[in-house]
């Protein structure tokens, strides 16, 4: 059965609730707001509080990577089952840890896509819940709209417009940033992500799951001058990427060594330095192209500490900045989810009106949030 791209399921609006007075207080347009994000796309359960006037102020994870590591991989209905278990003890101690109380929270920001399909309803039906009790605002979050705000949760986050390489465990994508919702994909890859690749690379390896951070761990013990694979894509013009074929070579280099446990080390070492090269290569591309000098690098793969530092490098050869996110903000986090709602809430956008999440959500479908009238908190 093909995974359906859009699903809608009822309807409900903070406003029909009674019995709630702030439902439709005014914004003034000048105070900050706090929200509660909720994410759940995947294998992390993550809940945080951000505050536009105070910063972030408490954020829990729940990492499922135990409950899955047998299996080899992410079980989609356990992974949801695991989220509607962890939520509301995540969200207790968040506020508890915020030192606020849970009706001290303007809207509750919840990943609606892309993602797994059980596993964002699980967030869905979590965070809307939660907002119609409150009789707050229920925001639905682009999940990579969210990585790609990540680096301003950090001091010193980089102005608009800049260019955001995203790379996260199903997208590897260049984006060109001019503001909030205004994306325009210079490059996109044609087949694996990234994170797809270091993945199932890890696995074929024997590194065994979460692949990336332990294909990672594996080449910084090995040498990545004995299995040099070509980087690929980068010797024709253009800002897309392809990683499939430099998964098989890998895999095809262990088989020829009659999967030798000696050579994991140094396959994964030429496979990790291809990785980067690639990614490297593309950025300077993107940034000479748009003439731009800002470089922002967010999900999962951005916490791989080569590719920071060869990103860090380019960059100021180029007299460009790098922003990246803590490491605990790369891979997925509340605090993004509550970031992103954040911005969004207070730039005017309103209460999603349906209860609609998006297992495949394109970045470029986004748009600016629409300024209505007493959009604040209906
Ligand atoms: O952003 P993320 O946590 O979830 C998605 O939105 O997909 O990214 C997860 C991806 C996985 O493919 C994981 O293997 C990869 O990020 N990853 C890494 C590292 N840490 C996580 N890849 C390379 N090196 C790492 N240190
Ligand atoms: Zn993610």
């Amino acid at each position: 059965m093909l995974s359906p791209t859009i699903i809608r399921v009822y309807a409900v609006q903070a406003s029909n609730r009674p019995g709630k007075s702030n439902v439709n207080r005014k914004y003034d347009g000048k105070s900050a707001v706090r929200v509660l994000g909720i994410e759940t796309s995947c294998d992390e359960t993550g809940v945080a509080l951000y505050d536009t006037g105070q910063g972030l102020l408490a954020h829990m994870l729940h990492s499922q990577v135990k409950i899955h590591e047998s299996y080899g991989g992410v079980v989609p209905e356990i992974a949801s089952r695991d989220h509607i278990r962890r939520w509301v003890a995540l969200t207790r101690e968040c506020v508890a840890q915020a030192n606020t109380g849970i009706d001290q929270i303007d809207a509750v920001a919840y990943t609606a896509g892309p993602g797994l399909a059980g596993a964002l309803f699980s967030g869905a039906v979590a965070g809307r819940t939660l907002a119609w009790a409150l009789g707050v605002s229920a925001l639905a979050v682009h999940h990579m709209e969210a990585h790609l705000l990540a680096p301003m949760l950090e001091a010193g986050s980089p102005d608009f417009p800049f260019i955001c390489l995203l790379v996260s465990g199903g997208h590897t994508q260049l984006v060109r940033v001019d503001g909030l919702g205004v994306y325009h994909l210079l490059g996109d890859t044609l087949d694996d992500a990234a994170g797809e690749a270091f993945d199932k690379t890890a696995k074929m390896l024997g590194l065994g799951y979460p692949g990336g951070p332990k294909l990672a761990k594996a080449a910084e013990q090995g040498n990545p001058e004995k299995f040099v694979f070509a980087r690929p894509m980068t010797n024709r013009p253009g800002l897309d990427f392809s990683f499939s074929g430099l998964k098989t070579a890998a895999i095809t280099a262990f088989t020829e060594v009659n999967q030798d446990p000696l050579a994991v080390n140094d396959i994964a070492a030429g496979f990790q330095a291809s990785v980067v090269d690639t990614l490297c290569i593309k950025c300077r591309r993107a940034l000479q192209q748009e003439k731009l000098h800002h470089l922002v690098v967010a999900g999962g793969v951005a916490s791989n500490t080569r590719l920071r530092s060869a990103l860090e490098k380019m960059t100021s050869e180029l007299n460009g900045e790098l922003f990246c996110p803590r490491l605990e903000f790369c891979t997925d986090n509340g605090a993004m989810i509550a970031f992103a709602g954040a911005m969004r809430l207070q730039a005017g956008e309103s209460s999603a009106t349906e209860m609609v999440i998006r297992p495949r959500w394109p970045l470029t479908d986004m748009h600016p949030p629409v300024k209505t009238v007493e959009s604040r908190f209906n």
